[in-house]
């Protein structure tokens, strides 16, 4: 199929690939300018495993090309994927102001019939704005052209987008006519997954309903972790258990210091307003967010009674990604952490494997290092906060013969306690006690 892929952002650029990669004939347009020269360049504007060498060939092929010419590309697809961003609002609204500019230029420049594939994630309801959109511009120009808009939400991890864009899980397709049924079936065919087809607005719904469910088993398993410490539990352990049944699963369910990304605190916000909007409020999502929130609080506050007082005080963190094996410090825990130690005087050495270039625009104060090695260097306390392998398989006998005061904070239960504390380190998890036998 000739398929035209709108907004060459993390999902637009991951969606264009992999749909090339099927056998499509794709176009990535987007407005700027920059970001479609790079990728002519096969430069990505992101780091994303595996991405760069597929564009490299699929590009070399011609199964792939790159336009900042939307009306041009609109008129020779078959189908057009919506893949603009949708931000957040201070009021924590979906801000649509892309996907309606994007839907009128479409309504501006449709010539024949195509399917209108919405990826964004959008509020419940968003694709009857989008159908209005497009109507009134064919009114206006008088011309009786059909459509179809179908909502195709991506569940795609950072770190393995790509595998996850080739096979999903499952593929939820939300239509409203056969018509779409039958193009996205034909789109789909040579996926190995299974299709939910629904209602436009269910599909739109299940992609929030989805990301936020996932929040809510973190947050209950970061304030389980709160008083699993209170009462002497191990939450590996507690995790582990509760994952054998299979009516719960043994994903998600691992404590830390919270959740970021960009979707999981965007998504919760837009849900949590749709519900208040419908004034059927969603308390459980307010609940996540607070604790997600104040996990790291309560990580700040156990530094302070292990250090005494943080000011003056050399803190290493290592890991400032929101997970690993991305670039992306969006709603990183870090970037909380960080502002709280700078807050409280703290001099502050940080490494990451990808995040740091990011990071040094948000804080300028901070001591980036290259290696992990030279930001422990004198410290009084070691912050893990992503488990990166590059941090969790650190010589740590050699960190030992360096650090200041041996504190290690492991905000993402990488490390293994028992040997840590063999080597001398007071070791801190989250939801583990500290004279844990078995230590898990
Ligand atoms: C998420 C969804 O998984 C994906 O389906 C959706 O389309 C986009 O949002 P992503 O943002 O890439 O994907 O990250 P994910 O792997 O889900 O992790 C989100 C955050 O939760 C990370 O900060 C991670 O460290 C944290 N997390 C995850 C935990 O704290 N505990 C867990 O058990 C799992």
């Amino acid at each position: 199929m000739d398929i035209t892929v709108i907004g060459a952002g993390y999902v637009g650029t991951t969606t264009a690939v992999a749909l090339a990669k099927n056998g499509n004939r794709v176009i990535l347009v987007d407005n700027n300018k920059e970001k479609i020269e790079k990728l002519n360049r096969s430069c990505l504007p992101f780091f994303e495993e595996g991405i760069e060498e597929a564009l490299l060939l699929l590009k070399s092929k011609g199964d792939l090309s790159f336009t900042t010419e939307l009306s041009k590309s609109i008129e020779v697809c078959d189908l057009l994927f919506i893949t603009v961003g949708t931000p957040s609002q201070d009021d924590g609204k979906v801000d649509l102001t892309f996907v309606k500019e994007v839907s009128r230029t479409i309504g501006k420049g449709m010539n024949r019939y195509k399917t209108i594939v919405v990826k964004s994630t959008v509020p419940v309801g968003t694709g009857d704005v989008i159908t209005e959109i497009i109507q009134e511009e064919l009114n206006k120009r008088k011309v009786g052209i059909s459509f179809d808009i179908v909502s195709n939400p991506e569940f795609l991890r950072e770190g393995k987008a790509l595998y996850d864009a080739l096979n999903p899980e499952r593929v939820v397709v939300g239509i409203g006519s056969e018509k779409a049924k039958k193009v996205m079936e034909e789109l789909y065919s040579k996926y190995h997954s299974v299709l939910l087809f629904t209602t436009v607005k269910n599909a739109e719904m299940i992609k929030y309903a989805s990301n936020a469910y996932l929040a809510m088993k973190i947050s209950y398993m970061n304030e389980l972790a709160r008083l699993s410490e209170k009462v002497g539990t191990n939450i590996l352990e507690v995790a582990k258990g509760m994952g054998m049944d299979s009516r719960i699963g043994p994903q998600f369910l691992q404590a830390g210091i919270g959740y970021g990304g960009s979707c999981f605190p965007k998504d919760i916000k837009a849900l949590t307003v749709l519900g208040h909007e419908q004034d059927s409020p969603l308390q459980i999502l307010k609940a996540v967010a607070e604790v997600n929130e104040s996990q790291i609080d309560w990580f700040i506050d156990k530094l302070i009674n292990k250090l005494g007082s943080l000011t003056h005080k050399r803190i290493a963190v290592l890991g400032l990604t929101f997970k690993p094996q991305t670039d992306d410090i969006r709603e990183a825990s870090s970037i909380k952490v960080i502002q709280k130690l700078l807050q409280n005087d703290s001099i502050v050495t940080a490494y990451d494997p990808k995040g740091t270039e990011y990071m040094k625009k948000v804080f300028s104060e901070v001591l980036y290092t290259s290696e992990p090695i030279e930001a422990v260097r004198k410290a009084d306390a070691i912050l893990v906060l992503t488990e990166w392998k590059e941090v969790v398989e650190l010589d740590w006998k050699t960190v030992k013969g360096l650090v200041n005061q041996p504190y290690i904070m492991d905000g993402r239960n990488a490390l293994n306690p028992v040997y840590i504390r063999s080597l001398g380190f007071h070791y801190s998890g989250v939801g583990i006690p500290a004279h844990d036998a078995k230590g898990c």
